[in-house]
């Protein structure tokens, strides 16, 4: 894996809203996704790809998450977006909810599949290795990051 495409972590906000909702039905892994003025937001810095970190809902609850940022090549989208899959099963939906992220380290960058079998399989693997890192990056701290609590970086 190469993290040297994330010199810093990255920090974003937004409230969840509406996808296309194929995550849960067609993939069986649901996202969350981000309004379009915040990835139109996103520093250009960001590169498109899959990334994990930190999520924080209605700034309270913690939780590791996996992301994709870019096009989504194999459902040809025509607006960038930014999804999230957070590693804990929820049995409601989370629109309209605050979102807190903190992102740590890339994993890979967007790809095209001929099935979606495969599109699933690769992101299965991303979330299983989001979820070893932070096993590690536990130790690092960010997970306590006053920033997951809704105290921008900005007023400490
Ligand atoms: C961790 C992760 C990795 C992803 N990787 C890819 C990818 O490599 N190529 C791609 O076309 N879409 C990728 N996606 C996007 C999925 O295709 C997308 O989440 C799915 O279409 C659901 O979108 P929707 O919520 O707007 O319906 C990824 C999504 C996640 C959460």
């Amino acid at each position: 894996m190469n993290n040297n495409k994330l010199a810093s972590p990255h920090f974003v906000v937004g409230s969840i809203v509406k996808g296309f909702q194929r995550g849960s039905k067609e993939l069986g892994i649901p996202t969350a996704n981000l309004p379009q003025e915040v990835i139109d937001a996103l520093p250009t810095e960001l590169e498109l790809g899959v990334y994990y970190g930190w999520a924080s809902l209605n700034k309270k609850d913690i939780y590791k998450m996996v992301l994709n940022v870019g096009w989504n090549p194999f459902y040809n989208n025509t607006k960038k977006s930014l999804e999230v899959h957070i590693l804990h099963k929820f049995p409601h939906d989370l629109y309209g909810q605050e979102i807190r992220l903190v992102i740590l380290g890339y994993i890979r960058p967007e790809m095209n599949f001929s099935c979606v079998d495969d599109l699933i399989r690769e992101i299965k693997n991303d979330i299983s290795i989001a979820d070893k890192e932070l096993e590690k990056q536990d130790v690092g701290g960010y997970k306590q990051n006053v920033f997951l609590k809704g105290i921008e970086p900005q007023h400490l």
